[in-house]
């Protein structure tokens, strides 16, 4: 079947090279894509969140299943619009991508169903949300309760940073509409883990574990970022925090949802934290994360298609999901100043090294392609992602790849994964 997939990130690019591996696959499109997408499958310049044009297109072309990557027309409704037409999409509706779309939503859905999470208040006005800061503890994190790029979550150790972080989410709009409401909750200690898990309105099938490392510098300093690399799976995600998460959080979270009128079909990623008093669910995503995707997807031994569709056509008990006994693990390569400024056009060089090989991939993010050549266009520019037996030795590879590729103000972090190394 002709597939289309929707976004130009990295994890479209992961989402892609699965796709392509696929024998149900025929043509594959990718809207808009990126330089690194074009080199598998064709890309169509029509913007993620013209929905209409999107459809035409998936109707011109006789698509038979479109994969939404990105939150953005997921929380806008996409869905809904292709199937208005009668058209095969994968992600959820617009009524459960709310789960992502609105923290607020989110809390108030976990509270009500018992889902363990940050305690928390809710404001839509500055002033009460300043004199509620007044009489709470620090430090605390403030967060837009809108989509913002993954950067609308504000950690404050004293009470100006807190105020300066409401003022300027709430008032002075820095993410937008994203902060007409605002989240305070108490902030929580412990290691992070990501899951995400295969929806089809009833059932969820969690995928291997992963972790990802937001803040921009080494030793987790800097600011948040949409992520600046991966490994999976979590040495911290024990079988018995496992069968915690199974039966506390995943499955109490499909119900909620199908409860409340929203059944989830799609990807739900959760990410949690590992607690002292056990894991609490930090946020949900409604879709698979950047760069998380870029070490799960390679280690799924499933064929990603027959998955997906077994999540639209609420067959998903039918499968058993299946990952390879190894370690993957991707350093992400940003331009110098990410997630501030930072310059675009550098030409880079040194990606046929990743032709050939099955240990080693490259994930384009923030890239195009000009007159036979590859040039930084984002902040995140390349996931580079190594495949081992261990944690350890798939760190080694995804470092030494980094090597390969040059473009000036190349910047990494240099510590993916050593915090959990000798586990
Ligand atoms: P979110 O987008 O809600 O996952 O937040 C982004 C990042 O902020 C998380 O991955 C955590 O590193 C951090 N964070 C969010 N909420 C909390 C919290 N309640 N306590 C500590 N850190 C948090
Ligand atoms: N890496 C975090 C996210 O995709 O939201």
């Amino acid at each position: 079947m002709n597939i289309l997939i929707i976004g130009s990130g990295g994890r479209e690019h992961a989402i892609a090279t699965s796709v392509v591996r696929s024998p149900l696959a025929k043509q594959v499109y990718c809207a808009p894509g990126n330089a690194g997408i074009g080199q598998i499958a064709e890309c169509v310049p029509i913007g993620a969140m013209e929905f209409d044009k999107l459809a035409d297109f998936a109707e011109e072309k006789n698509i038979g299943l479109t994969i939404v990557g990105m939150d953005d027309p997921l929380v806008g409704g996409i869905v809904d619009v292709f199937e208005k037409r009668g058209l095969r999409i994968f992600g959820p509706r617009k009524n459960a991508a709310i789960i992502e779309g609105s923290k607020a939503f989110s809390k108030e859905l976990m509270k009500k169903y018992n889902i363990p999470t940050a305690a928390y208040e809710i404001f839509k006005d500055a002033d009460e949300a300043f004199s509620y800061l007044e009489g709470a503890n620090m430090p605390i994190v403030v967060k837009a309760s809108g989509l913002a790029l993954g950067k609308g979550v504000l950690i404050c150790n004293t009470l100006p940073e807190a105020k300066s972080a409401v003022r300027s989410i709430m008032i002075d709009k820095k993410f937008g509409d994203a902060g007409n409401e605002v989240v305070i909750e108490e902030f929580l200690t412990g290691r992070e883990v990501s899951v995400l898990c295969f929806c089809d309105g009833t059932n969820i099938k969690p995928m291997t574990s992963a972790q990802d490392h937001k803040r921009a510098g080494d030793g987790d300093t800097g600011l948040n970022t949409g992520g600046m690399g991966t490994f999976s799976p979590s040495p911290f995600y024990t079988a018995e925090i496992k069968k915690f998460c199974e039966e506390k959080v995943f499955a109490p979270t499909m119900d909620a949802m199908k409860k409340e009128g929203r059944d989830f079909v799609g990807v739900l990623f959760v990410g949690l934290i590992l607690t002292e008093d056990g894991p609490k669910v930090l946020e949900y995503n409604a879709r698979f994360g950047d760069p998380e995707a870029q070490v799960v997807l390679p280690r799924m031994k499933n064929d990603i298609i027959e998955v997906m569709e077994a999540c639209i056509d609420g067959k998903l008990d039918e499968i058993e999901l299946e990952f390879e006994n190894n370690a993957a693990v991707c350093v992400m390569l940003a331009s110098k100043g990410y997630p501030g400024d930072y310059e675009k056009g550098k030409e880079i060089v040194g990606l046929e090294a990743f032709n050939d090989t099955d240990d080693y991939y490259v994930f384009h993010s923030g890239t195009k392609y000009e007159n036979g050549k590859f040039y930084t266009n984002g902040g995140r520019v390349l996931g580079v992602t190594a495949i081992g037996p261990t944690i350890k030795i798939a760190r080694w590879g995804a470092y030494r790849a980094t090597e390969w590729i040059n473009f000036e103000n190349k910047y990494m972090r240099t510590d993916i994964v050593l915090s959990a190394e000798n586990i």
